[in-house]
């Protein structure tokens, strides 16, 4: 059994009113609420902020087979609605999560994430054998779409057979359930969706950061030691939106939305928009409370507008459109191609 960890404990309170509960594929999350990887340490660093026992589940920073450094400084930019970064998947490497960070998981009581990366099919697959046997992960997330590594090529994020040979393989590795994080930097994410679905995956993550760039006139110098790098925080929801319903219609395992929320509000409407759970980011960094006092509000919300059950929302949104969407998306692509290649 899991012990408590940071003197967390269930916590009803509010929770009672309403339920908060939803069904991510084979894991039930308490709530929709997820911390975003990367944004929230490996999820323990943040737990007198928010008791992990509050929220859905804790993403973990990407692990990969060994130690990285990271990029060149500066690698973080503000900017005007919200923030780029290009930190270059720094982190200790898989030996010292597996001897440091893993063994305090234990006492968490909440769904574990872990993120993982790789340079190559056969380092992902490497890292979910490694991995795989230890008790304390419920779910590996695969981070398909980080911008910020082999030059910005992100070879695993924009083409959908390179992604499912990752996810087939890891699928191949591991019991546990895979979820495919996807880029936004694609022109068809349906594609990337599709793939990473008939590959095996569990269900997907929707979506990584957008490539942006900034630059100071003055200086003529760019923000980023990289010049380009990931942009997240405000800005982006609207196509973080777009990409988590576009995904959602498009297949039929859950979608973990994420991209730009910052409020109760901003969650429901990803939900709406077919997410089964959404995942907090940018907004993190600046209140690392947030998401535990989100609890609270999606539940006063819901109280307010009359809904018992909050996965009554998920993909209600009236978009004059179905939700089968695998063949519609096939159709609007086999209709691409055609009009590529000048057929009728
Ligand atoms: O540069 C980074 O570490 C970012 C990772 C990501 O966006 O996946």
């Amino acid at each position: 059994m899991r012990a408590t960890f940071c003197g967390a404990r269930r916590v009803l309170s509010m929770a009672n009113m309403t339920d908060l509960s939803v069904q991510l594929g084979p894991l039930s999350l308490r709530n929709p609420i997820l911390s975003a990887s990367g944004t929230y340490g490996h999820g323990l660093e943040m737990c007198h902020f928010t008791p992990p026992a509050r929220i859905g589940g804790l993403v973990s920073k990407t692990v990969t087979p060994n130690p990285r450094h990271g990029n060149a400084a500066p690698r973080i930019a503000e900017t005007e609605a919200g923030l780029l970064n290009s930190l270059g998947l720094e982190n200790k490497g898989v030996e010292h999560y597996l001897a440091h960070t893993l063994p305090d998981m234990a006492g968490v009581d909440t769904v574990v994430f872990t993120n993982i990366g790789g340079e190559s099919v056969d380092e992902f697959i490497a890292m979910a054998r490694r991995l795989g046997e230890r008790d304390e992960i419920d779910a590996f997330e695969v981070n398909l779409s980080c911008p910020n590594v082999q030059g910005g090529r992100l070879p695993f994020g924009t083409d959908p057979a390179n992604a499912a040979r990752v996810i087939e393989g890891i699928k191949a590795a591991t019991t546990k359930p895979v979820f495919a994080k996807l880029s936004p930097n694609v022109s068809r994410i349906a594609d990337m969706a599709l793939a990473v679905e008939a590959a095996g995956a569990d269900g997907i993550t929707a979506v990584n950061t957008l490539l942006g760039m900034a630059v100071d006139w003055r200086t003529r110098k760019p923000g980023l030691a990289t010049v380009q790098g990931g942009y997240s925080g405000p800005g982006v929801k609207p196509v973080a939106l777009r990409c988590a319903w576009e995904c959602a219609r498009s297949v039929s395992i859950p979608v973990i939305g994420c991209g730009g929320i910052s409020s109760a509000e901003d969650v429901l409407e990803f939900l709406v928009a077919g997410c089964t759970a959404v995942q907090l980011g940018t907004a993190c960094f600046a209140d690392p409370a947030l998401p535990g006092r989100m609890v609270d509000e999606l539940t006063r919300l819901l109280d307010d507008a009359g809904v018992a059950r909050v996965r009554d929302l998920i993909g209600t949104v009236q978009d004059g459109t179905s939700r089968t969407c695998a063949s519609n998306a096939s159709d609007a692509k086999a209709q691409t191609d055609a009009e590529v290649v000048g057929r009728p």
